[in-house]
């Protein structure tokens, strides 16, 4: 549709005029609005206000009432904010704990445990399970049984044989909750360090009384006469020669142990190539081999890279393997020395066809004085292992075996790359 002839009441040129008064009447609308909202907001103060112009007790007492909430809000939320922090600060310390914190509520259901405590007990979820489902031992659940009972501390030390675990567990009840708290520690190396220290003791002074003993029949053998023998004399000085020289090894063995354990042996590195170590080691053990039917052999690639090693420390390791592995081999064995590359460095092997070393000495043998089966083995304070894996250790590597009883060992050691 078009529109042809559109009338309009005014002309275009009256037509500022005419918005002029229509903005003007639209101003003194909004005036009189608010001005009309003003006047009763006024009154209605004016009707609250007292006759003195302050406001009636009600309304102040409504407003001191908001300003205690608003203030209680503060501090609310700052109490709120310390408590959460606290909160935080507490979960980690319970989650980084290598102590175990379990909470057992009053029916000896399990309310809280740490991840160590899972750990401990090797499960992946003992939140509201049974505290005897979770603990498997009956010396310590009745600890714990004990607790609930008296209302006092219990501590119970169990050896878990099947885990090779020793653990410590002290109930403390728990006065608020009627329920008690349990926390476990694991004391397997420290029960294994003291097993190794007192080892050590009896041990060093067995080793001494044996030498000692002798040295004191033979010097009283010498005594009552036997020195002016001119055939038992000259043999039993012999003798005490010898004895004297064993002590002063096994002193010197000492010595150097204590040195390297206490990081007191500074290495001399050098680039070294493996094959020249393991002919230098080999040259000097060939004779006693030999004197002791055994044949040795070296294996190893021409081009194995070099490792930065301190050669003298370090022969003397190949040294005390070679040799443990001619004492531990009867006639007519084999000794092979080997070495190979690593992805992180080269691995040395000596491999006899000895007597082997039953499985649950492997891990013993690297202990200070520690021997097999002492009737088996000739000579030696068994030191020589120990020492062994402190330099290997000082080097940034590590020493361990492999054994079957009756068909040989294999003592391995790597050194890395740096
Ligand atoms: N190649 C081997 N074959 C069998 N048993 C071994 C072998 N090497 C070590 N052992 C066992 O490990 C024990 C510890 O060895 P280690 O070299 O520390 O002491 P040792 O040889 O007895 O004395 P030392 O080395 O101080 O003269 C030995 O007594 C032996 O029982
Ligand atoms: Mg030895």
């Amino acid at each position: 549709m078009v529109i042809t002839n559109l009338q309009l009441p005014f002309t275009m040129t009256q037509l500022p005029v005419y918005l002029a008064i229509l903005f003007f009447l639209l101003a003194a609308w909004f005036a009189w609005q608010y001005y009309d909202l003003k006047k009763r907001i006024d009154d209605y103060t004016k009707q609250i206000r007292d006759t003195d112009g302050s406001f009636p007790a009600d309304v102040r007492k409504i407003e001191n009432l908001s300003n205690a909430i608003a203030s209680f809000k503060k501090t609310f939320d700052l109490r709120l904010s310390t408590l959460k922090s606290q909160n935080e600060r507490l979960a980690t310390v319970l989650e980084q704990l290598t102590d175990g914190v379990i909470i057992v509520d009053a029916n000896g259901l399990i309310q809280f445990a740490n991840p160590a405590s899972q750990r401990l007990f090797e499960t992946s979820s003992a939140l509201g399970r049974s505290v005897t489902e979770v603990l498997r031992n009956h010396q310590l659940v009745e600890a714990w049984r004990r607790c609930q009972q008296t209302g006092e501390m219990q501590s119970e030390s169990v050896e878990l044989p099947a885990r090779r675990q020793f653990l410590q567990v002290i109930a403390i009840p728990d006065t608020h909750a009627s329920g008690s708290l349990l926390l476990v520690q694991d004391l397997t190396r420290v029960r294994r360090l003291e097993t190794v220290r007192r080892d050590f003791i009896s041990n060093i002074s067995h080793e001494l009384r044996t030498p000692l003993a002798s040295l004191k029949a033979l010097t009283e053998t010498l005594q009552g006469g036997a020195l002016s023998d001119p055939e038992a004399g000259p043999r039993f000085l012999g003798r005490i020669h010898a004895e004297v020289d064993a002590l002063t090894q096994m002193a010197q063995e000492l010595l150097d142990l204590s040195r390297i354990e206490s990081g007191q042996v500074e290495l001399i590195l050098t680039p070294l190539e493996p094959r020249k170590l393991l002919n230098s080691a080999a040259d000097r053990m060939k004779l006693q081999a030999e004197r002791a039917g055994l044949n040795l052999h070296v294996h190893c690639a021409d081009d194995l890279q070099s490792v930065r090693v301190d050669k003298a420390r370090l022969e003397q390791v190949l040294v005390n393997l070679i040799h443990n592995a001619v004492k531990f081999t009867k006639p007519g064995g084999e000794i092979t020395l080997e070495a190979e590359s690593t992805s992180g460095g080269v691995l040395f092997a000596v491999r006899d066809s000895g007597v082997g070393i039953p499985s649950e000495s492997l891990s013993r043998i690297f202990e200070r004085f520690y021997r097999v089966d002492r009737s088996r083995t000739g000579s030696g304070t068994g030191l020589g292992l120990s020492i062994s894996r402190h330099i290997v250790e000082a080097h940034g590597g590590r020493i361990w075996a492999n054994s079957r009883e009756g068909e040989g060992s294999v003592f391995y050691f790597e050194i890395p790359i740096v």
